[in-house]
């Protein structure tokens, strides 16, 4: 075929292609049949494999996803993806009206859209395609998740029409429906694997998965509710919400224009009973000013915009038996009891197991074996009992009692006072800790060993392969190779990482340990202030109390720590292994006490370094970096696009405001 034929068929067969995802993803009304989509879909993957110029990331080709694991750059929000306050009831709906009366002294319309449980995201679409798409993360900045994106049928990569800005953002949220969820569930359960907790921390975790093709396969949804830019043609968000339509995107239907409170009232009134015919996880309504230019004059608290606010649906709650209890021991030892239950259907899921967090609680509840127990399922991860119908209990039944000893290696547990939980103190012989520990150290912030993660540490300690921390460095490249799913290249990509993690400098080393209380901020402390390994072991209680920020705590546990033998055994083998114990000789001469005493808070971005970098700097110079300001805030570091609600609490509390170059000239 001629190269200007394939050129035009493979764009004819890209719009179709195109035309028939929206038909069918978004508009839920397929004009063709599966098979005729796939054949489509061949032919066009057969033309490009013929003319791989004509390629690209947006074709629908690509939305099956490949097999290449995306790494997750951290990017900045150009706007900063803030969060919605909440109401519970209609007289907190009715105090937002009040507030919203005092500003503005015109009529005003109101938007009802539900609230989507999902998880947040961001696109950017420029001359109409789709170009990034960032998760939340803390608000500022999060994870470019855009190759996995590509794979959800319902988001455009090519708009429809033609009236859409050069480049605009859209925000929304990537939902799991109910359905796929389930069947996840049961293919889950018939594995004999741990079940996943609801559809929206499966979306967020699917979102974040390394491989795009495993992210197609699980048929994501999306919902799209905000859009941000320069120059937007129109005046209200409703009308913004049918132009995200009209080029593509899902919007729901079940958003409403309310001209007053009686009309959002029966908006929540016929919504909190007919989400539950809904295909995805709702938590709620959201109830918006509509016109753009008044949420203008509204503007933005610290947290979230004055022009809008999230109706919370009460949690559904259903009655059901308890059949058992079971106790799950933690990384840290804490020992949770869960309870099993008869199966019911609880917001569209199937829930079995709910938690019940302490003894006290079962205490408190009063729980016996074959209780009916009432269940809700709120915003947690898994749910829980929030009573008992008594009338249902048959005098047989035994009242539940907590067990004496860890189910996971038999040691009697103990409870301080003061705490909730029981512990099980054999820190250094129950396998769940010990792999707790395990997974801590080779974690992200940790040592961040590329290819060690949690089922690859399951594996190793099942095997009797790596016991502890510090076998790990004893492993060879065989060992790893023979392991289930594991092959030449993850077993070099291990070793390769652990080598690399000599290079990891020691105040992550020493979080690394996994010393209860040294987090990573005390671990820099102690690494600026004692340098080694050898001064933090020999340092007596009071020496370390005299260090700011380390109190009576965290000196006994590090006191603690090491005064055991097998502890101070473990550092030695490590450091055997050539990993680091003493500060870098670049941070010791590079570190002042030039801004010492001073708490200071970034906010926006900036031209010369990133925010992570700054807040190196700042604790480099022996200052600290604060989150939220107070009447204790040294100095605000701003830069572009700083949040308003910082700029207005900034002059509320008098503190002074720095750039960049301001502050890069402090530390000259
Ligand atoms: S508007 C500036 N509309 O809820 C505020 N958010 O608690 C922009 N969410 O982060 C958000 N459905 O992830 C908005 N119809 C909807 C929503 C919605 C779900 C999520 C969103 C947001 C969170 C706020």
């Amino acid at each position: 075929m001629e190269r200007e034929e394939a050129y035009r068929k493979i764009t004819e067969l890209r719009n179709e292609l195109e035309e028939h995802n929206y038909c069918y993803y978004v508009l839920n009304q397929p004009v063709i049949s599966d098979f005729e989509f796939d054949m489509k879909l061949k032919e066009l993957e057969k033309l490009e494999a013929g003319f791989p110029e004509f390629t690209g990331p947006n074709s629908p080709t690509q939305r099956v996803g490949s097999d290449s694991t995306s790494n997750f750059e951290q990017v900045e929000h150009k706007y900063a993806m803030l969060s919605l306050s909440n109401a519970y009831s209609e007289g907190e709906i009715a105090d937002f009206d009040n507030r919203i009366r005092k500003i503005i002294n015109t009529g005003f319309e109101y938007v009802c859209e539900l609230k989507f449980d999902g998880s947040s995201i961001s696109l950017t679409y420029k001359n109409g395609r789709l170009a990034r798409a960032v998760t939340r993360g803390d608000g500022v900045r999060g994870d470019d998740v855009t190759q996995n994106v590509r794979t959800i049928k319902s988001i455009p990569l090519q708009l429809r029409g033609n009236d859409f800005p050069g480049e605009f953002e859209i925000r929304g949220e990537i939902v799991m429906p109910f359905s796929v969820f389930n069947e996840l569930n049961a293919e889950l359960e018939q594995a004999g694997e741990q079940l996943l907790a609801n559809p929206r921390n499966t979306a967020a975790g699917t979102l974040k998965m390394k491989n795009p093709k495993i992210v197609a396969s699980r048929k994501l949804d999306s919902y799209f509710y905000y859009i941000l830019g320069k120059d937007l043609p129109f005046d209200e968000h409703f009308e913004s919400l049918q132009k995200a339509r009209e080029w593509g995107f899902k919007v729901s239907d079940a958003t409403e224009i309310c001209k007053n409170l009686d009309e959002v009232f029966a908006f929540l009134k016929k919504w909190d009973t007919a989400r539950q015919q809904l295909p995805v996880a709702t938590d709620g309504v959201v109830i918006k000013v509509n016109s753009k230019h008044l949420q203008d004059n509204l503007g933005f608290t610290a947290k979230s915009p004055r022009w809008a606010i999230a109706y919370k649906f009460k949690a559904e709650n259903v009655s059901t038996v308890l059949n058992s209890v079971s106790y799950q021991v933690g990384r840290t030892g804490a020992v949770t009891p869960v309870a099993n239950l008869v199966p019911v259907q609880i917001a569209g899921t199937i829930v079995k197991r709910a938690s019940l967090h302490n003894a006290d609680i079962i205490q408190n509840l009063g729980l016996h074996l074959g209780d009916t127990v009432y269940v809700e399922k709120g915003g947690e991860i898994i749910p829980k009992i929030t009573g008992v119908d008594t009338a249902k209990r048959n005098p047989m039944f035994q009242p539940v009692k907590f067990i004496d000893n860890c189910p996971e290696c038999g040691t009697k547990l103990i409870r301080t006072e003061g705490e909730a939980a029981f512990y099980c103190p054999n820190e250094d012989g129950c396998p769940p800790q010990i792999k707790g520990k395990m997974e801590h150290f080779v974690s992200r912030k940790a040592m961040d060993i590329d290819g060690l993660g949690e089922e690859t540490i399951e594996l190793l300690y099942g095997q009797g392969l790596a016991k502890n921390i510090t076998e790990l460095y004893e492993l060879k490249k065989d060992q790893l190779a023979n392991l289930e799913r594991m092959g030449e290249k993850s077993a070099q990509r291990i070793l390769d990482g652990l080598e690399a993690s000599k290079k990891v400098p020691f105040e992550r080393v020493l979080f690394a340990l996994g010393i209860r209380f040294v987090g990573e901020t005390v671990a820099k402390t102690l690494t600026k202030k004692l340098h080694n390994i050898e001064n933090i072991q020999s340092a007596k209680k009071e020496e370390l109390t005299e260090i700011d920020e380390i109190g009576e705590r965290i000196a006994d546990s590090v006191a603690g720590w090491f005064s055991k033998e097998e502890n101070r055994q473990c550092v030695q083998k490590l450091k055997e292994a050539g990993l680091q114990f003493q500060i870098s000789g670049e941070k010791l001469l590079g570190s002042t006490e030039k801004l010492a005493g001073l708490n200071i808070i970034i906010s926006g971005t900036f031209n010369h370094y990133s925010r992570d970098e700054l807040k190196e700097m700042i604790e480099q110079n022996g200052g600290k970096n604060v989150g939220s300001i107070s009447k204790n805030t040294s100095y605000v570091l701003a830069g572009k696009n700083m949040g308003p609600g910082k700029l207005e609490k900034a002059n509320q509390f008098g503190v002074k405001i720095i750039s960049e170059d301001e502050f890069l000239k402090m530390l000259e």
